[in-house]
């Protein structure tokens, strides 16, 4: 469809509770999500929990729990996690149920109906942590043992009868769709990587085990397990009901316009993903965007290496909006992070605190107090007024293109300005001194309005609550919100009456 947008998180692997890492990915596809939305897409987006795998069984053996039980226990922290961040998300995927159980036995089926699945034997490395198989020069030694040069998780080694995808066979085709498609990987560095990998050569790809049980069973083989990753994956057809297309949303959602993930994962989704779906003459998503990592220190914060920030302690402490501004501004988008709690506390005393809440309140304080919280009647723009209410205009195209080519930083950064050109305006025009001039007055207090009105729907999709809040002003609640109508000079209805608002954020005291 045409005026569709689906966008997908990783489902992640439920093997311990989810972290800044998992937010972080959460809370951009969110933002994207809300974007499109209140530009007038019909938006689809979801996340999930990836379930199955030898990974998963044995964290649940560990515990000396049932692989289900263990996964409903923990998957519930993710799917409690969307409320917590505020995700609006439309759909919450298992890979434990039925639907996608269909949708992967279905896409099996296609793969070796069309004579790209064949039974051999596997001998070489597998990562169970990663659950991922390595080349021998992917592989090398620290502390006595084989691990991943990449990950730097243990490999060990496999030998067993297995299914392979012929991924050899697609090595061309794929060069191609990467031609063809120049935006379908990015940023553009990861890219690069990915095209390298590719023409290095690819060789076929183990598809099912045959040593443990945990995971969907290969149709037309009880004795063999699907592959997790190609079990994984399924899932952003799955919760569009494939095959099926009674309710319209594979017709109307697919292909996903992106689906965002952390660059661990890139091999899987860039390679393998569209390698599957072209054999399978399915159409491959349109993007996928790769960011880079939430770092604890200066190393990637992982379940596996025990050094997690839990996001629920910093809401707990300062709140979601600042952390969903702070994650969304100071990380730069694609690149690696950190979070550090000066800049976390500069955010919110600085942006939100004084640039934005105080904004605010000084504008509906002098509307409170000399013009009874009434939007003027008789305006008049001037230059000075004109000159701040059509920057918006103007960048209305350019803003639309960046956030379609995941230019977050240069959205957020859109913002920051026009809050300070906002409060240099009211205090430039220092409308306290125009009480003799009502048409004077009233032109500056309408265009201060209609700034907050502005760059309240710009920051809705960073910080949803905060910026409802905002909009309540002028009785605009989130179905009403419009993105086109951040341009129109004069959208707030002369006489109708604004309402008071309780102070946005409270001054964080650095100690
Ligand atoms: O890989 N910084 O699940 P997973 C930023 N189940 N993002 C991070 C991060 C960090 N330190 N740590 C994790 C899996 N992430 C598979 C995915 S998809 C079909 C299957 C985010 O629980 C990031 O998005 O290990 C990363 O790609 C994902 O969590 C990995 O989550
Ligand atoms: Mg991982």
């Amino acid at each position: 469809m045409e005026n569709s947008f689906y966008i997908t998180t990783p489902i992640y692997y439920p093997s311990a509770k989810p972290h800044m890492g998992h937010a972080y990915s959460s809370i951009v596809a969110d933002f994207f999500a809300r974007f499109k939305r209140i530009q007038g897409y019909k938006v689809y987006f979801l996340t999930g929990t990836d379930e199955h795998g030898l990974k998963i069984q044995r964290a649940a053996e560990k515990k000396g729990m049932q692989p289900k039980d263990f996964c409903d226990q923990i998957s519930k922290t993710f799917y409690d996690l969307s409320s917590d961040l505020n995700l609006s998300n439309d759909d919450f995927i298992r890979t434990t149920e039925q639907r996608h159980k269909k949708a992967v036995e279905h896409l099996w089926n296609i793969l070796e109906k069309k004579n790209e699945i064949y039974l051999s034997k596997y001998k070489g490395w597998y990562s169970v942590s990663d659950e991922a198989f390595y080349s021998e020069d992917e592989i090398e030694k620290a502390d006595g043992k084989a691990v991943s040069k990449v990950s730097k998780s243990t490999v060990e080694w496999v030998e067993e009868e297995s299914y392979f995808f012929k991924l050899s066979k697609w090595q061309n085709s794929l060069l191609k769709f990467f031609d063809d498609n120049p935006n379908f990987i990015l940023p553009e560095t990861r890219k690069n990587e990915v095209v390298s990998f590719v023409k290095s050569g690819l060789k076929d790809l183990s598809v099912s085990r045959k040593s443990f049980s945990w995971g969907i069973k290969v149709p037309s083989n009880n004795e063999h397990i699907i592959y997790v990753w190609l079990d994984a994956l399924t899932n952003y057809l799955s919760a569009l009901n494939f095959p099926d297309d009674k309710d319209k949303k594979y017709i109307d959602f697919w292909p996903a316009s992106v689906h965002l993930i952390g660059k661990d994962i890139l091999r899987f989704h860039a390679v393998y993903w569209p390698a599957f779906l072209l054999a399978a003459g399915i159409k491959p998503p349109k993007r996928i965007f790769s960011h880079g990592w939430i770092l604890s220190g200066e190393e990637k914060m992982s379940k596996s290496k025990g050094n997690i920030l839990d996001p629920l302690e910093i809401i707990k402490i300062y709140g979601l909006d600042p952390l969903r501004y702070y994650l969304l501004k100071e990380v730069s988008f694609g690149n690696d992070g950190s979070i550090s709690k000066e800049k976390l506390i500069n955010c919110i005393n600085s942006d939100l605190a004084n640039n934005y809440g105080n904004l605010c309140q000084r504008v509906l304080s002098f509307m409170e107090r000399n013009l009874n919280l009434t939007i003027p009647s008789e305006i008049k723009f001037e230059n000075s007024d004109l000159d701040v209410l059509n920057i918006y205009k103007e960048n209305y195209d350019t803003l639309i293109n960046e956030i379609d080519s995941q230019n977050l930083n240069k959205y957020v950064n859109f913002i920051q300005n026009q809050l300070f050109n906002a409060n240099k305006y009211f205090n430039d025009q220092e409308p306290w001194k125009k009480k003799d001039n009502l048409l004077r007055l009233g032109t500056i207090m309408y265009t201060s309005l209609e700034l907050i009105r502005r760059i309240s729907i710009l920051l809705y999709p960073i910080i949803p609550n905060t910026a409802l809040k905002v909009l309540k002003i002028f009785n605009i609640s989130e179905n009403n919100i419009h993105f086109n109508s951040i341009y129109l000079n004069e959208f707030l209805k002369k006489n109708d009456k604004i309402n008071t608002i309780p102070i946005l954020f409270k001054k964080v005291e650095n100690d």
